[in-house]
């Protein structure tokens, strides 16, 4: 580890996408209050994440890491983060049913309140105002007032992290997450589609399995793996500030660790070598992403490894590949190439989402559920070519029953989106299309 680095050294390098905030001494009260704040997760917590990483980045296991583009501060609700847990719950036993490949469970929750934006303002009939930049720096309306930064949002976005991870943490350990409710997974509006009923047969032979175990004699109720779930928590580490104040050093091994997540990631627009964000993630103990898009070149990505993972733990860091379906099988297998070469033990994983949204005619941002199919396939072959090991998945998604996305087998057209168009930002698969999604990726590993 930089022996320069702190939490706080950060600062004398360029941090790209921070806010403009209002008040700078408003800003440093509230990073210091925050910094009193307890963690909201444990290093040892950070730690076994790294090492089911490591089992991703050996190719034993795959990376599940579902969930909204951008939490809401409106948006809050119990019934909306058990949804989609379910989904997510849904999505993993069907990879892990259909490929017989453990899956390690990561969500985009519990303090994914920041976003970057290609442009610091957005102009509507002549006026411009501050970008949106999710509800942990300003709100989404078009107003003066509702753009302004406000660092009274950072104690917000902590204490509501810390009530979705409590629900969280409660649904994946007490009961909710066993595998004898498989079945009670399916929402009713799934349930009758034909993503739901292929699920169902998923379901009961997950049942049969259950009793034939029982039946031979294995005592099921005395195995906590098929009672309990561990989802893990993560977020693009994007305010900086916000980072700093919840870095604490582990008392068991006097490490740094970032304990707003389990798991931070870099953005395709903060992952700059020189730049503020790359700096902080390299000197906290917690597995790191870095999102990686068409521009990147091979020696930036071994860079990369270079400065987020110097000591080369396995598990400690994962690529996430957003090319865009029709420049995957060209731009990827260079990466996957001078990575392996390398020698840098990486976790590679697919965001299928981000370099496929475009703007519809009817005005609306949003991805084609076959652009997100197309670019997955890519990423398996180019990994295929590459002889290395696809280990997972990146996905923007809801339990909701939103049309945000087109396609799917329920076919959503342009004209239908505007019935259920709930996103905070980016446009996001519903339930169904993510079912269906993770029966194709349950394929695609077969076939391997
Ligand atoms: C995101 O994951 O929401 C995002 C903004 O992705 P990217 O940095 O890859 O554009
Ligand atoms: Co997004």
């Amino acid at each position: 580890m930089d022996t320069t680095w702190s939490p706080s050294s950060w600062r004398d390098r360029p941090a790209a996408q921070q806010p403009e905030w209002a008040d700078p001494g408003a800003l440093d009260a509230t990073v210091k209050s925050l910094a009193t704040l307890p963690p909201l997760v444990f290093a040892g917590e950070a730690r076994r994440l790294t090492a089911d990483l490591a089992k991703v980045a050996a190719g034993e296991a795959f990376l599940l890491q579902a969930g909204d583009c951008a939490e809401s501060f409106d948006a809050f609700s119990a019934d909306a983060i058990r949804d989609k847990l379910k989904v997510i719950l849904q999505m993993s036993v069907v990879l892990m049913y259909s490929s017989g490949v453990p899956v390690v469970k990561v969500g985009r929750i519990a303090g994914q309140f920041a976003k970057p934006r290609s442009s610091p303002t957005e102009t509507v009939d002549g006026v411009s105002l501050p970008s949106f930049r999710g509800h942990m720096v300003n709100d989404i309306d078009f107003t003066d007032a509702a753009r302004v930064a406000d660092p009274e949002r950072l104690l917000t976005a902590y204490h509501q992290s810390a009530s979705t991870l409590n629900l969280v943490r409660a649904f994946t350990k007490g009961g909710f997450g066993d595998l004898s409710r498989v079945h009670a997974w399916n929402q009713e509006f799934v349930a009758s589609s034909l993503e739901g009923q292929r699920y169902e047969e998923v379901a009961s032979g997950i049942e049969r399995a259950l009793r034939f175990m029982a039946a031979c004699g294995i005592d099921t109720e005395a195995t906590p793996q098929l009672h309990t779930v561990d989802v893990s928590t993560s977020h693009e580490a994007l305010i900086l500030g916000y980072e700093e104040a919840l870095t604490r050093r582990d008392s068991l091994t006097g490490d740094w660790y970032d304990c707003s997540a389990h798991m931070l990631w870099i953005g395709e627009r903060t992952r700059q070598l020189d730049g503020a964000h790359v700096h902080f993630l390299s000197g906290v103990g917690n597995p790191v992403g870095c999102k990686v898009g068409p521009t990147v070149t091979p020696d930036e990505v071994v860079a990369l490894c270079e400065a987020l993972n110097p000591d080369r733990i396995p598990g400690r860091l994962t690529l996430i590949s957003r090319m865009g379906a029709d420049k995957v099988e060209s731009a990827l297998p260079p990466l996957l190439r001078a990575v392996r070469d390398s020698g840098h033990p990486v976790a590679w994983a697919c965001d299928p989402m981000h370099g496929n949204t475009f703007t519809a005619p009817s005005g609306r941002k949003t991805r084609h559920f076959d652009d997100v199919l197309a670019e997955i396939a890519g990423f398996f072959a180019a990994h295929r070519e590459a002889g290395t090991w696809p280990g997972g998945v990146h996905i923007e998604l809801t339990g909701d029953d939103v049309t945000e996305c087109l396609g799917g087998a329920e076919e959503i057209l342009d004209e239908h989106l505007g019935t259920r168009y709930e996103t905070m930002c980016d446009p996001r698969l519903n339930a169904r299309q993510s079912l269906d999604l993770a029966f194709r990726v349950a394929e695609l590993l077969q076939q391997r």
